[in-house]
């Protein structure tokens, strides 16, 4: 019987969606800042795009870019709240960077887009970056 509990405990675990336990810092970080700032020229874009206004798109993804390069460097708190990692969180951060990096292509595109296509790939994108790296990175505040 033994036999047969193990694996189904370990697949569990493995195939469960990353869950922590909230943190007093969740949603108060210097990161959290700047998604938020994010959050706030991403709605701007979209206005933007709304009102075809693509000048105005590649202003704002410009300002967008400055918060993404700074939260480059930032360590998201569901890897760790100290200043020296583990190598396993300095793995994690590794990934994240990752992540990072690729919402930078992707602004980058919808800096340089000249046409709502091209917006609309761009955005896609970005779309595409933020869900993969809330999934894996981002800790669900309590509140
Ligand atoms: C334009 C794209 C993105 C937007 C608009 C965005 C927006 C947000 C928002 C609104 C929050 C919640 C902030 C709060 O609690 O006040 C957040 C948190 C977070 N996001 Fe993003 N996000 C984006 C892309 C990404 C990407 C690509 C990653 C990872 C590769 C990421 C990782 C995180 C992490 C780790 C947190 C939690 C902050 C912490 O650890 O303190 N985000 N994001």
């Amino acid at each position: 019987m033994k036999k047969m509990i193990v694996p189904v405990v370990l697949s569990a675990l493995a195939f469960s969606t990353p869950s922590y336990a909230s943190h007093p810092m969740c949603g108060k970080t210097e990161l959290a800042d700047l998604m938020g700032d994010m959050k706030g020229s991403m709605k701007a874009v979209k206005k933007a795009v709304k009102s075809g206004d693509i000048e105005k798109v590649s202003m704002i993804a410009n300002e967008l870019m400055t918060a993404v390069n700074q939260s480059t460097d930032l360590v998201p708190l569901a890897i760790s709240d100290q200043k020296t990692l583990t190598a396993k969180q300095q793995a994690d951060f590794k990934k994240y960077q990752k992540g990072m990096e690729y919402l930078k292509s992707a602004v980058s595109e919808l800096a340089q887009a000249k046409d709502l296509p091209a917006i609309k790939s761009a955005l896609g994108k970005i779309g595409k970056a933020s869900k993969k790296g809330h999934k894996a990175f981002k800790m669900d505040c309590d509140d």
